[in-house]
């Protein structure tokens, strides 16, 4: 695959360049103020688009169509068939300083959406957002992201700046346009029209052909919360499926002892769009297990994506189950479980992926760590656990007790 052509670009007015000159005295001592950023461009001339992707690949096509990855910003239409509004606009609410008539695009469609409309010239995020699951209007303030300093202003804080480089398909840093909205074909296979010119295996990428850690990394370019090297960005300019992510994004790891935006402080998921950073830690993640052992990421008829249903369990006794040499070393699953068969309480993931993040409200965002997560944790912390998400009554000494008695090995 061609590598993006690297060009020199002063997008920055003044006044933004006045703020990254302070931010460099701060990080790094010493003023280089009239150094411009340097960003990777990439040729939107080099895609073709997912409706050509089609003509070859319809299977593949019909499935993503309906998936949450072509649902993500798409035009405010309220009513009717093609509906793209869940929001309650009707009555004024002091949470969302804005109306429906002012908005462009609709962001998500699962726990939240937020809305961007055109202020000044520019596409900008409103500071308002509808909760899906409490059906109510919340403030939306960025406060809590690392580019806050740096866009304090929702009036300046530019949709393509900081949201349409993971919401859309190959977005340019210098021409400040998409080829495609949404997550598609080429977001995770490149930019593909010398292939649908000509097609081989040798002009397209396919991530089952990179080594574990490229292919991962492909949908970590999204799905791990970090920054890139300047702070204008919140996204990972110039990166395309198949080169090293880490020359375009640091992704943020947990700190010990310490609870941050992402991480609870035992290094659980404390938000969403944490995946890549807790799966990381994984003992599966050590073993060569990736995101697309477990996930289609055309589309699949199961909640999120999976290849086999995880409220049945099969996802998981794929590869685990007692006999199983991965584990876990039990005669049955209630033995492993202690409880019932068909309880909520048996099913792998609620211990090994409790609710412990952040979405539009908390317990919404699964933890990718997979560890069962010991009600001692929580013992003198506001750090979730695998039992009290569903024992919500009880206490974390009592949920303690209890595993102390199921579990006599457990660390
Ligand atoms: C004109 C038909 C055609 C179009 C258009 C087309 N493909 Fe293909 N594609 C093929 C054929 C044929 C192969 C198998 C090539 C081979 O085995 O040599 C293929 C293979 C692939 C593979 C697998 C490569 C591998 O390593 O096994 C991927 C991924 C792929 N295409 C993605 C895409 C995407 C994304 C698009 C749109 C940008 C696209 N294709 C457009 C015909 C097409
Ligand atoms: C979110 C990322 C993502 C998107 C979007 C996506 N793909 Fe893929 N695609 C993958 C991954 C990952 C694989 C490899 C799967 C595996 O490991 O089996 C793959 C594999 C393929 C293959 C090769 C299958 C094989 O036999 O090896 C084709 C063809 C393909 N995709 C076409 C498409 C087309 C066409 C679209 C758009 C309609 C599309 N993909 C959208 C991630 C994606
Ligand atoms: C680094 C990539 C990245 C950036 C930057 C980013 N997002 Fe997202 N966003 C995601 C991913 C990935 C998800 C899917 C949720 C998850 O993985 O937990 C998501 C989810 C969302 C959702 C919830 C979708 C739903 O269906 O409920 C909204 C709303 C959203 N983002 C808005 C924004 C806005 C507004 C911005 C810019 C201020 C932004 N995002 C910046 C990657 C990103
Ligand atoms: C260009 C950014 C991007 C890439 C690359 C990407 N994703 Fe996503 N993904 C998103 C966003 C944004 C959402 C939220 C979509 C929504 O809620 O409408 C999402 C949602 C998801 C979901 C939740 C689906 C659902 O039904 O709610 C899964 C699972 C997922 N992605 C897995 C993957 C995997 C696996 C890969 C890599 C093969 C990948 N993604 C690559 C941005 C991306
Ligand atoms: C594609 C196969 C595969 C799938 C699917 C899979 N796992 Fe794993 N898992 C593994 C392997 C391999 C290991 C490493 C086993 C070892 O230590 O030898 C592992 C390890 C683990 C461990 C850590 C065990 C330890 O020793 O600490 C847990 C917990 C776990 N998996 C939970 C799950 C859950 C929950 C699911 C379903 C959501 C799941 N796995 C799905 C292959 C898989
Ligand atoms: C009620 C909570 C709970 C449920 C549900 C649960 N586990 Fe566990 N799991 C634990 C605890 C606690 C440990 C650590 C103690 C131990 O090693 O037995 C553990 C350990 C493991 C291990 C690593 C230790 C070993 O024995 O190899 C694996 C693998 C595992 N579980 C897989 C699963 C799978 C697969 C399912 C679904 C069939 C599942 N678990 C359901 C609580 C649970
Ligand atoms: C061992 C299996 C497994 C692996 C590996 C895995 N996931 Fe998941 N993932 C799941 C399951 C199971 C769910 C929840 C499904 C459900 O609720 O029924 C989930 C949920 C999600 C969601 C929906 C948001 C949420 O918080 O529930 C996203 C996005 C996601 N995974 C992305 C990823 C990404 C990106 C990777 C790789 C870094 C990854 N997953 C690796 C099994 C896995
Ligand atoms: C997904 C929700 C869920 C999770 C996670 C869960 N439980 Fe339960 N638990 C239940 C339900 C539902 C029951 C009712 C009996 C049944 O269905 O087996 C129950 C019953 C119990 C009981 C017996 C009845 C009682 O309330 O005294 C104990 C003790 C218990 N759970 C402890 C735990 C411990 C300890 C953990 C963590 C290792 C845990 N549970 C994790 C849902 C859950």
């Amino acid at each position: 695959m061609k590598s993006g052509i690297k060009t020199r670009i002063a997008l920055l007015s003044l006044a933004t360049l006045a703020v990254i000159a302070t931010s460099a005295l701060v990080s790094t001592g010493h003023a280089d103020a009239r150094k411009d950023v340097e960003l990777e461009r990439i040729d939107q001339k080099e895609y073709a688009g997912s409706k050509k992707c089609a003509t070859c690949h319809k299977d593949y096509f019909d499935t993503w169509k309906e998936s949450s990855h072509n649902k993500m910003i798409r035009p405010a239409i309220a009513r009717g068939r093609n509906k793209t509004i869940m929001a309650d606009f009707s009555k004024p609410d002091p949470n969302r300083p804005f109306e429906l008539k002012d908005v462009k695009w609709v962001i998500g469609h699962r726990w939240k959406q937020r809305f961007i409309g055109v202020v000044d010239g520019q596409e900008v995020v409103f500071p308002g957002q509808w909760s899906i699951k409490d059906q109510k209007w919340q403030p939306y303030t960025g406060k809590s992201d690392w580019w806050y300093p740096q866009h304090p202003d929702w009036k300046t804080r530019s949709n393509f700046k900081l949201c349409a480089g993971c919401h859309s398909t190959g977005v340019d840093a210098g021409a400040q346009t998409w080829t495609e909205q949404n997550i598609t074909c080429e977001s995770c296979h490149g930019p593909g029209k010398a292939h649908a010119q000509s097609p081989t295996v040798a002009n397209i990428v396919n991530p089952a052909r990179l080594s574990t850690e490229r292919s991962m990394e492909v949908c970590l370019a999204c799905h791990q919360a970090g920054k890139p090297s300047g702070d204008v960005f919140a996204w990972p300019v110039g990166y395309q499926p198949g080169k090293n992510l880490a020359n375009y994004w640091h992704g943020f790891e947990p700190q010990p002892g310490k609870q941050t935006a992402e991480f609870w402080s035992n290094g659980t998921a404390h938000k969403n769009r944490v995946q890549g950073n807790t799966f990381s830690q994984s003992v599966m993640h050590a073993h060569g297990i990736q995101c697309s052992n477990c996930h289609d990421a055309h589309g699949s008829k199961h909640l999120s994506m999976t290849i086999k249903s995880a409220s049945t369990n099969a996802l998981c006794l794929t590869c685990h189950g007692p006999g199983k040499t991965s584990g876990p070393n039990y005669k049955s699953i209630e033995e492993h479980t202690h409880h019932g068969a068909s309880s909520t309480g048996s099913q792998c993931i609620n211990c090994h992926m409790a609710k412990t993040g952040e979405n539009s409200v908390g317990a919404e965002a699964r933890d990718h760590t997979f560890n069962f997560v010991s009600p001692a944790v929580s013992i003198g912390t506001k750090n979730p656990n695998s039992c009290n998400v569903c024992h919500v009554d009880k206490t974390a000494e009592w949920a303690l007790g209890q595993t102390k008695k199921w579990y006599p090995n457990q660390k």
